[in-house]
């Protein structure tokens, strides 16, 4: 027999039992008065979450289908678009514009670091700042565990510029603060499986009056993802088209489940989670690949291997003796790091296990700076 599966990936992340039990109800239909009540709920958790009076579409589709739907609602052929490159996820909407049709300006940063309002601002005020009509950035990004500082660089795009700021915000949503009418974004999308907590399969698309008005003047917006649709049936509990009603279920519950815990309350463990990986990873003498405190990632935690240690006989270790998964580097960082997720409904104990079985495998990899139990106590020292 075998202990159950843990997954410490950064998506898809553990589904709580209460979210099994519901994604498992039978389904019902979808323009019913009950499952009209299930939207209603979800939809007012989704605007407490993004912290918006603006109404989130919810689309069934993942986080992909969201960002394709954020430009294609609100830019025209040949309009220029300027997008902040930090890694994997945040290098997507580059390639998503390229694809529309659309002109792309790129600031990229090495692997690691953040963008920086300094870099948008010197881009903004030169010759091509004022063409540009959107500006695409990451809130956290998951190929490298960077958090990027969002309201500083909304505001630089605000200071010197009218273009719309759209932001990713798929795993940093449910972990860590974001404040989409405070900080003056346009459009920002999330998904399902990651701090949500539900099974892959929804996106989240939250739209600011500026944004919709841009998507009215935009020739061909598509129709499965188009606001106006979406916008038009929020109000009424409905979705355009039919949704998938059992992850809407999952959905609905994670909303609850989350709002007991508290915003602060959610940011605060995802903090402690961080806290934990970082310090065990560095009392064992092995390096953080985001050394920056600041810029490091509430969701997902990137290490370097011992010298003369592959990625992959440390992830293959971890999961055939303790069947938990954790995720390796993604393109050039393959082999290079491995990620260890500590998004969603993952908790002290859950990392306390997945550094001490970290630390086996590398002793028994012959990785033995520090002695058994080094990792262990400088994690536990985060929760004295
Ligand atoms: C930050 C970020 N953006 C976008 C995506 C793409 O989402 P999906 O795989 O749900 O399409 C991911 C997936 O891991 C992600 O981590």
């Amino acid at each position: 027999m075998k202990s159950d599966l843990a997954l410490m990936i950064p998506g898809p992340t553990p589904v709580p039992e209460a979210i099994l039990e519901a994604l498992s109800r039978p389904p019902i239909g979808h323009r019913s008065n009950e499952f009209k009540v299930v939207l209603q709920e979800v939809y007012a958790g989704l605007q407490w979450i993004f912290r918006t009076q603006r109404p989130v579409f919810l689309y069934t589709a993942s986080g992909t289908g969201a960002m394709e739907a954020s430009l294609i609602n609100v830019l025209n052929h040949g309009d220029e678009v300027l997008v902040l490159s930090c890694g994997v996820f945040s290098h997507r909407w580059a390639e998503i514009a390229q694809e529309l049709g659309l002109q792309v300006h790129l600031i990229e940063v090495p692997p690691g670091q953040s963008n920086t309002p300094e870099a948008l601002e010197t881009f903004l005020k030169g010759p091509q700042g004022q063409q540009i009509k959107a500006v695409c950035m990451i809130h956290n990004e998951t190929s490298t565990g960077v958090l990027n500082p969002i309201q500083a660089l909304a505001q630089t795009v605000k200071k010197h510029s009218d273009a719309l700021v759209i932001v990713d915000t798929v795993t940093s949503l449910g972990a860590t603060n974001f404040e989409f009418d405070a900080w003056g974004i346009d459009i920002a999308v999330s998904g399902s499986q990651k701090g949500f907590m539900i099974p892959p399969g929804l996106s989240f698309l939250a739209a600011s009056e500026k944004a919709m008005a841009q998507h009215q003047q935009c020739a061909a917006p598509g129709h499965y993802f188009n606001f106006s649709k979406y916008e038009k049936v929020v109000e009424k509990g409905q979705t355009p088209y039919t949704p998938a009603v059992n992850l809407t279920f999952g959905m609905q519950k994670s909303l609850a489940l989350l709002q007991e815990e508290g915003l602060e309350g959610i940011f605060q463990r995802h903090l402690k989670n961080q806290q934990m990986v970082r310090q065990a990873v560095k009392s064992m003498g092995l390096s953080l690949f985001v050394e920056s405190d600041t810029l490091a990632s509430p969701s997902v935690t990137s290490v370097l291997p011992p010298d003369g240690i592959s990625v992959d006989a440390i992830r293959a270790g971890i999961k055939e003796q303790f069947n938990i998964v954790i995720a390796n580097g993604q393109k050039n960082l393959t082999g290079k790091i491995f990620r260890i997720g500590h998004l969603g409904a993952i908790f002290p104990r859950d990392i306390l296990t997945v550094v001490s079985c970290l630390e086996v495998v590398c002793h028994q990899l012959g990785y033995q700076k520090t002695p058994l139990g080094t990792a262990v106590a400088g994690a536990q020292g985060e929760l004295l």
